[in-house]
């Protein structure tokens, strides 16, 4: 049950066949073949920090135009990559299968990219925004203010310049004059509770739970699947390494998202 044999493959393939609702939970390694590091593999660091001394409130509070400057790069990063044969084989689930509800921790937006790509191949533009994730970390290029929370929208904030600027000259909230933060969610912070509750209640009422490409180390997300196998659903989990869910899976898939997505739901 630990290795992506074909027999494996078929087991995880009449799960999904046989499932009224299906909720799929995706981390950092589905956007890793698009050429976005994950957090925690090699090259997960940024000159030599981890995310959780970045992605926090603390940080910012200490050093914004530090924090910023990481923003910016991955923004810049992002920018620059793809969705892969996983985002659209996700799009792909999610617009020919009702019952499907897609949930991720990424804040690159490749889902919704892959959404739209696929909506338009299928002659169905308008159904894109079924095959949109619930985003439960935010949107990497969403901007709002750190005082008064006032969305700004898109601001550009260029990697480059960034590091000549001082505090004074960092973008600022329109109403406040607070300074404007990325618009996603950091440790310490809470979920959007609607946001959150959605994937729950999705995650409480599906079949099948298919996993992919997370390190499960990040609640609340890591413990969506658990609802899903306490109603007596089954886990697919797809990832090269083992997790704390793997012991807990039905099937286990070891082996690239880009690989194993696209046999398991096309
Ligand atoms: P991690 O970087 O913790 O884990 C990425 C996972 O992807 C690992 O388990 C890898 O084995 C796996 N992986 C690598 N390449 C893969 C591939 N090609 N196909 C499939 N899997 C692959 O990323 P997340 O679990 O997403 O939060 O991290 C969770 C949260 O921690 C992130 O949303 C972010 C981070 O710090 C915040 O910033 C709040």
């Amino acid at each position: 049950m630990s290795d992506p044999t074909h027999a494996a493959i078929e087991r995880a393939r009449s799960l999904i066949d046989a499932a009224d609702r299906i909720v799929v939970l995706t981390g950092a390694g589905v956007s890793a073949e698009s050429g976005v590091p994950t957090f925690r593999g090699a090259g997960g660091l940024w000159k030599t920090f981890r995310a959780e001394e970045l992605a926090t409130p603390g940080a910012f509070a200490r050093d914004p135009r530090l924090v910023w400057e990481w923003y910016a790069w991955r923004r810049a990063l992002v920018s620059e990559c793809e969705p892969n044969a996983a985002h659209f084989a996700l799009a792909r689930l999610a617009l020919s299968r009702e019952g499907t509800t897609l949930v991720t921790q990424n804040v690159d937006g490749l889902h919704a990219r892959a959404a739209h790509e696929v909506a338009d191949e299928m002659a169905c533009p308008g159904d894109a925004t079924r095959a949109m994730p619930l985003e439960l970390h935010g949107d990497l290029f969403a901007t709002r203010c750190n005082d008064c929370g006032r969305d700004a929208g898109e601001v550009t904030v260029d990697a480059t310049s960034i590091t000549t600027k001082s505090v004074a000259e960092l973008p600022r909230c329109a109403r406040c004059g607070g300074l404007l933060r990325p618009g996603v969610v950091w440790f310490g912070e809470s979920l959007d509770p609607g946001v959150l509750g959605a994937a729950t209640a999705a995650a409480e009422g599906a079949d099948v739970a298919l996993v992919v490409g997370t390190s499960a180390l990040v609640h609340p997300a890591a413990g969506l699947a658990a609802h899903t196998l306490a109603r007596g659903g089954a886990l697919i989990e797809v990832n090269p390494d083992a997790t704390p869910l793997s012991d807990r899976a039905t099937v286990a898939l070891r082996g690239t998202a880009g690989a194993i997505v696209p046999a398991l739901v096309d």
